[in-house]
């Protein structure tokens, strides 16, 4: 059987981790074509992995029939007209989170992708990662009774981009890192959220006070599901110390977790990692990116892709799930706005 043939759409930080699973990692992929509409990143990139085919602009992507496949990780604002015009095109779509920008344009994206029967998987690579997937099965498995409490903690490292400084164009750092949070309270509570209460502050990026006084680099959100589960998603950037993804389910018999602020494995971080002072501290090195924490998700995420692609299934992370987390970042931001919590409107799906 002949690979499934990629072009991948914004060869950027995120882009550049798929490049590397499908050209290199993934026997049953091949990176057949590029596409960034900056020169030096298009280049840089096709020049690495030995990719000929290059485009400046997504719609010749579209036009060419040798692309069974996009993997689509340009800037959000981008994603819902790269992704229609892919769906159009025949071609199967890896889409970054956050899906979109609103929930109209998530609503376009899977009618344009139901209509041409192609598979659509988001990007929501912690439902791949293997402590994230135990946590799941044991809830699943019911012996540990019904969840109580779903706990979700983001934090990125790196200050964020000037652009998500103007939460109307990017919808801030609820969509931008805690996209994935959202996501994991939804999948682990199995259920729908029907309120969100969410509060605010800047702290530390004083330059966007002027220009952008809604702006905020903390939050902490308070969700209440339909059946009566309880979710938070607490969110930071930027994080000094690192990258931080942890979660905790809280079930009528025990407590589920997942994720480290801690390097490595836990046998690498016993046997090498770990400094323990005589007051009795542990030290440690902490995580610095979503690229090594979760590497092997991010394949794991992509082959998962490949064999729906092959075999016609619906891949385990939706454009369902995409949309509803867009839905609960929206609800979040006007709770901070308005300082209400806000009932969750779905008379619209
Ligand atoms: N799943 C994850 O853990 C994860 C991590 C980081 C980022 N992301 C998501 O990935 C997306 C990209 O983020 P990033 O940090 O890689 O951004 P980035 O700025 O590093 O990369 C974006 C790339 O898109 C290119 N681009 C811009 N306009 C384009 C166009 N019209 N056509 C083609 N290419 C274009 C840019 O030149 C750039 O190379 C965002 O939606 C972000 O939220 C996901």
């Amino acid at each position: 059987m002949s690979p499934v043939r990629f072009c991948l759409i914004g060869a950027g930080r995120a882009g550049l981790v798929h490049a590397e699973n499908v050209a290199r990692r993934i026997p049953d992929a091949c990176l057949a074509a590029l596409c960034d509409a900056n020169p030096e990143a298009l280049n840089t990139a096709a020049d690495r992995y030995g990719v000929e085919k290059r485009y400046a602009d997504f719609s010749d992507v579209m036009a060419d029939p040798d692309i069974d496949a996009v993997i689509i990780v340009t800037p959000t604002f981008l994603h819902c007209r790269i992704a229609c015009a892919a769906a159009e095109s025949g071609k199967h779509v890896f889409l970054e989170k956050p899906m979109a920008i609103t929930v109209e344009e998530c609503e376009a994206i899977n009618q344009a992708v139901a209509k041409a029967d192609v598979r659509l998987q988001l990007g929501f690579m912690r439902r791949f990662d293997k402590g994230f997937q135990r946590v799941k099965e044991v809830i699943a498995s019911g012996e540990l009774g019904a969840v109580m409490t779903v706990k979700s903690i983001g934090r990125g490292p790196g200050l964020p981009p000037p652009w998500i400084y103007d939460l109307k164009k990017s919808n801030g750092i609820l969509a931008e890192v805690n996209s994935h949070d959202f996501d994991t309270v939804r999948w682990l509570a199995g259920d729908e959220a029907a309120r969100v209460f969410a509060q605010a502050g800047n702290f530390k990026c004083a330059d966007a006070r002027d220009g952008f006084p809604d702006f905020y680099d903390n939050a902490i959100v308070s969700l209440k599901f339909a059946r009566g589960a309880l979710g938070t998603v607490d969110g930071t950037c930027p994080c000094h110390y690192g990258y931080d993804a942890r979660v905790e389910a809280l079930c009528e018999r025990g407590l589920l977790q997942a994720g480290t602020v801690k390097d490595g494995s836990f046998f690498q971080a016993q046997v090498n990692d770990v400094k323990v002072t005589g007051e009795g501290t542990v030290l440690g090195s902490t995580v610095k990116s979503w690229r090594n924490v979760f590497k092997d998700a991010y394949l794991d995420e992509m082959e998962h892709f490949i064999a729906c692609v092959r075999e016609g299934k619906t891949p385990a992370a939706t454009g369902k799930d995409g949309l509803e987390a867009v839905r609960l970042v929206a609800a979040a931001n006007k709770s901070i706005l308005t300082g209400d919590p806000i009932a969750i409107d779905r008379s619209d799906s």
